[in-house]
């Protein structure tokens, strides 16, 4: 069993001196701007925390592929930055708003492809189950950006559609995290399983969250702005919710058009009202209460030590904890 406190600072280690290629500096220097501005570690955190369930020593054949797991969420943020036009991310510059466009998309792809380096230092011994997972898993985040987007587009979706969304565009990167870490720990196949959809519940606790701190967050701690969703129209929880209640004017007042920052800033206020009016907040804090319940009974079926149970415990309260 490897202990939380090595565990943080071996990810501290691990970013601080990862390296990418030098030249060319225009499609490199993105990446490690985008690692450098930080983030939650939470996927490479995940992936050590289940692997130090099952392993105690920690070298690069895990180390790489936890950092790979980060690499490429960094790399769909870039990406997803561009689709929600977003301009802030961890506190900065997003990549589209600091260069352009086209360097946030050449230089994502390129983080994407070292991502999948780091993934290839697993051990030989589980080395085509780790790349057939995370490959599975990379097409299926993808599935999940398109629904999100095609989303705006659409009248109404349904509670259902909006899981199955985040379960693919969130859950799957979180459930490949824990299953990773299991898998190269040498867990058996059942508990990676088990860790698996461990993952992939609290991923869905967690982009509720995501939702909940998009509308009613501080941007300070929240490190991205305040009513993104709402401009950009989006079915988040928070709206599929009040429609369900019957506050079915929110739909309205989403697509309403807002181009200046004063009719923005009424159509965020008039959305939250909406939101409030129905108190659809208290019924976001219960789903990712019972969502990561859900998730620690999964976890409870896996082959482990009571220890091992108990940090994943941490784990997930420690993520949704955030600011709720
Ligand atoms: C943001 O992920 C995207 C979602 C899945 C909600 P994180 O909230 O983990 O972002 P960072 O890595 O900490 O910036
Ligand atoms: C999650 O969705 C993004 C990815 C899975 C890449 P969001 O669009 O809600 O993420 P944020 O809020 O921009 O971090
Ligand atoms: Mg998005
Ligand atoms: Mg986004
Ligand atoms: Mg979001």
């Amino acid at each position: 069993m490897i202990t939380e406190s090595t565990i943080n600072e071996a990810i501290e280690a691990l970013f601080r001196g990862i390296e990418f290629q030098a030249q060319p500096a225009g499609l490199y220097d993105p990446l490690r701007y985008m690692i450098a501005i930080g983030g939650k570690r939470l996927r490479p955190k995940l992936c050590l925390t289940t692997y130090g369930i099952y392993a105690d020593e920690l070298t690069p054949s895990i180390l790489q592929p936890a950092a790979g797991l980060e690499v490429f969420h960094s790399f769909t943020l870039i990406h997803d930055d561009i689709m929600d036009h977003s301009p802030l991310r961890r506190g900065h510059d997003t990549v589209w708003k600091k260069w352009d466009q086209d360097t946030a998309i050449l230089s994502g792809d390129v983080m994407c492809i070292d991502a999948y380096k780091r993934i290839a230092q697993a051990p030989a011994s589980v080395l085509p189950q780790a790349v057939a997972l995370f490959s599975k898993t990379a097409a299926e985040v993808c599935d999940g950006q398109q629904m999100d987007m095609e989303f705006e587009n659409w009248q109404v979706v349904s509670m259902d559609e909006y899981m199955q969304m985040i379960g693919l565009k969130t859950g799957v990167l979180l459930a490949c995290s824990a299953e990773m870490g299991a898998l190269i720990g040498g867990a058996d196949a059942a508990s990676q399983k088990h860790l698996y959809d461990f993952g992939y519940n609290l991923g869905l606790a967690f982009q509720v969250a995501d939702d909940y701190l998009d509308a009613y967050g501080d941007q300070q701690v929240f490190g991205k702005p305040i009513g993104g969703d709402i401009l950009n129209g989006k079915k988040s929880w928070l709206t599929i919710r009040a429609y369900e209640k019957g506050a079915v004017e929110v739909l309205e007042a989403l697509e309403h058009k807002a181009d200046t920052p004063s009719e923005q800033a009424a159509k965020i206020a008039r959305v939250k009202a909406i939101y409030d009016s129905v108190d659809v907040a208290a019924d976001a804090r219960a789903a990712i209460s019972s969502l990561s319940a859900a998730a620690v009974e999964k976890a409870a079926s896996a082959t482990m030590p009571a220890e091992g149970l108990a940090s994943l415990k941490n784990f997930s309260s420690s993520l949704i904890g955030r600011n709720f």
